[in-house]
């Protein structure tokens, strides 16, 4: 892709966009929930599809003109029904949060009783946390892990069993361990409640068929479509035949307006690629390249947060390890061109601007090619980083290791 015109028309949009390329180029992407979508993809996003109104779904829509929408809004419901064997696909929801907020709309009315993870235990905001507008509406109660750092099935059964949830949630975004599927759906079947697993973070996973489906298992399943499914930004919510129409009547009127056709196009070309076999590849050797960060990790000292990992990615705790908080350590690491964000641990006596903890993703380098080599190398530069944080002469050396190691891995050979 040539940016010709905007390089033209509007240079200084144009510059910050060849710094932001030249940023993901030559830098090593360990946040857990980035990644590098193809140069197709792309092209898709950029496509005269962002200037279609579509209100409503393939073949029942408000506005004249949806013959090519449908057939991509279409390609894209076939295309992650064959991906997750769901019965029904919304592929709508702007991002993640909507799709959230569109599911459980869906299914509750105001003051309702959600059962849903910590945040602060690998959780996420959206599943009601107290700053959020979902939080205001519905009556959030938060389970959390044991002390092994598994989810107690049996404290989350009891708490089930006293608060009479409309709906139970599952799901994390920085939680590293299997979930068990048939626990949860075991739990939620006893006390009558609507099971929800929202897998924004491990859907590329479960595509590549690293992990096992939980689509089969739970009433709606809700993701981002941009994290290890690497695709556009978005959101996307899957469920059982008999959600559908509430589901869709969520989305739209209920909570969206006309759809981003070209980011619903966008996804139907990622769930293409995610069909190919080469996603399988993709997706174990994010599998393998995430234990191998678990092993070295552990071997440098570090204290991995629920005793290691079952998917992408590690929380770390790097303040109880070395004595340097998660803001110390995420501003040395952007010092050497390593990016990942400082993140809480479970029931962190810090503050979320400066917790304990960083959270480290491996599905964006293993896009690039990067393998169980260079996931040692880079978990020793992480190593030297944290213990010689202040020293800035020490960093500048290793940020020139870490964009030689980057270059070799090159991404978007062909935008200028
Ligand atoms: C588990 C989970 N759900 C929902 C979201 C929200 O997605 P978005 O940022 O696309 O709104 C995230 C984002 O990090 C997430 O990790």
């Amino acid at each position: 892709m040539i940016y010709n015109n905007l390089k033209k028309q509007d240079s200084a949009v144009y510059k910050a966009m060849q710094g932001e390329l030249k940023r993901q180029q030559e830098g090593m992407e360990l946040i857990a929930s980035e990644n590098y979508v193809s140069e197709a993809v792309l092209e898709a996003l950029g496509s005269v599809f962002t200037n279609k109104y579509s209100e409503g779904y393939p073949s029942h829509r408000y506005y004249g003109g949806q013959e090519f929408t449908d057939i991509a809004e279409t390609l894209a419901i076939d295309r992650a029904k064959k991906l997750f064997g769901a019965e029904h696909v919304n592929v709508q929801p702007h991002s993640g949060a909507p799709a959230n907020m569109i599911a459980y709309s869906a299914v509750l009315k105001p003051g309702d009783t959600v059962l849903g993870m910590d945040l602060s235990h690998g959780g996420h905001l959206t599943h009601g946390h107290p700053v959020t507008l979902s939080a205001q509406i519905y009556n959030f109660i938060r389970y959390k892990t044991d002390k092994s750092g598994k989810i107690d099935y049996k404290e989350l059964e009891k708490m089930a069993v006293k608060h009479k949830p409309k709906l139970i949630l599952a799901g994390f975004s920085a939680y590293t361990r299997q979930l068990d599927y048939k626990k949860f759906q075991a739990i939620a079947k006893k006390v009558g409640a609507i099971s929800m697993f929202d897998i924004a973070h491990i859907a590329g996973l479960i595509a590549g068929k690293a992990l096992l489906n939980p689509v089969p298992y739970f009433d709606i399943v809700t993701t981002t479509t941009h994290k290890t499914l690497r695709g556009p930004r978005g959101g996307m919510i899957m469920c059982k035949k008999e959600f559908a129409k509430a589901i869709d009547k969520s989305a739209f009127p209920g909570f969206q307006g006309g759809p981003h056709m070209n980011n619903v196009a966008a996804k139907a070309v990622a769930f293409g690629e995610a069909l190919k076999p080469s996603f399988k590849t993709y997706a174990k050797q994010i599998l393998k390249n995430a234990k191998v960060l678990e092993t070295e990790l552990k071997k440098h000292g570090f204290k991995l947060m629920f005793g290691g990992t079952d998917n992408h990615m590690v929380l770390v705790d790097i303040f109880g390890s070395k004595g340097v908080t998660g803001k110390e350590a995420e501003e040395a690491l952007d010092k050497i061109g390593i990016t990942l964000n400082k993140n809480m641990i479970p029931d962190d006596p810090r503050s979320p601007f400066d917790p304990s903890g960083v959270r480290i993703g491996v599905p964006a380098i293993t896009t690039r090619g990067m393998k169980e080599k260079e996931i040692r190398i880079i978990s020793k530069w992480i190593k030297d980083a944290i213990e010689n944080h202040k020293d800035e002469k020490f960093l500048k050396k290793l940020h020139q290791e870490v964009i030689k190691l980057c270059k070799r891995f090159p991404i978007y050979k062909n935008i200028k």
